[in-house]
């Protein structure tokens, strides 16, 4: 009987432990020019979590033609960047928040570079990133292509314009998916899909401005309330640079963000 007890101590015990390890977290992270590297020092301060970064051995250190160019030339050969060596074992971690700016639509090549240095199968992933328009859906594709056996979580990016917003946006990203302990309050869903009007157009117009990579004129739009403005979803558009051209047909969805005494701008941007 009282080995019996014992033995239903034990097995308790080994459950109750097993349920309260908390997962290992790391933040992992690319960046050439500091921004996604403010990002992944929010998430670990605010997790507590391990931070590492991701280091070519020969850094990318010049302006973006520079650092475009020696892309296109290691992609035409088939070579991503040489990396040095991590000083965490990434295997011993649970869930890894990767973080990397967009370069050419995805994850930069020194991120390609980790993924192919580290094991991740069986590991959660959470992607982040920063971008001079967008490219988190595109490259969480990318990674989910590229990492069939990882669990791919929802991820988060902000422009390199609004890297004063992140610090909100981090800590509401990570209590909305369960990563921090806090009360959030959930948006609402967005309303019905409506033709754009001229007011709505104006927005649109207004927060894209001059902004170089977009050049489209909203057709449709979606709306909700958010604290402190609004948030519209617009389809858009592109229009032909010179409009003597004609160019196929491409619709491109854009987030703005209108809040109340501000000038709307535009948030991300899905190709
Ligand atoms: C070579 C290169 C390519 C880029 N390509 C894109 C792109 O396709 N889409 C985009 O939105 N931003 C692009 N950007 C902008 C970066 O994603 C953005 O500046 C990012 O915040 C830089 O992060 P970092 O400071 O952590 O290096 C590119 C930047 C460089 C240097």
């Amino acid at each position: 009987m009282k080995q019996l007890f014992v033995l239903a101590t034990a097995l308790l015990l080994a459950v109750s432990c097993s349920q309260n390890k908390a997962p290992k977290t790391l933040v992992l992270y690319y960046s050439q020019t500091n921004t996604t590297k403010a990002v992944a020092e929010e998430i670990a301060n605010a997790l507590g979590a391990d931070l590492e970064a991701i280091l070519p051995v020969v850094p990318y250190d010049g302006d973006m033609g520079a650092t475009a160019a020696r892309c296109a030339k290691d992609a035409a050969e088939g070579k991503l960047p040489e990396l040095k060596p991590f000083t965490v074992d990434v295997a011993a971690y649970d869930v890894i928040f990767l973080g990397y700016p967009i370069w050419m639509g995805t994850y930069a090549p020194p991120v390609a570079a980790a993924l192919e240095a580290v094991n991740l199968d069986g590991k959660k992933v959470v992607p982040f990133c920063t971008f001079g328009s967008g490219g988190l859906d595109t490259s969480v594709k990318d990674l989910q292509a590229k990492l069939p056996n990882t669990e791919i979580l929802p991820g988060y990016g902000v422009r390199t314009a609004r890297i004063d917003a992140a610090k909100a946006e981090v800590d509401y990203f990570l209590k909305s998916n369960g990563f921090l302990a806090g009360e959030v309050t959930p948006l609402p869903d967005f309303s019905e899909v409506r033709p754009a009007t001229e007011a709505d157009a104006a927005i649109f117009d207004a927060a894209v401005g001059t902004y170089p990579m977009i050049h489209a004129a909203a057709t449709e739009v979606a709306s909700r309330a958010v604290p402190g403005g609004i948030e519209y979803l617009f389809t858009a558009k592109d229009l032909p640079r010179d409009p003597a051209v004609e160019i196929p047909d491409h619709f491109i969805k854009v987030y703005v963000l209108a809040e109340d005494g501000k000038e709307p701008v535009f948030t991300q941007v899905l190709r």
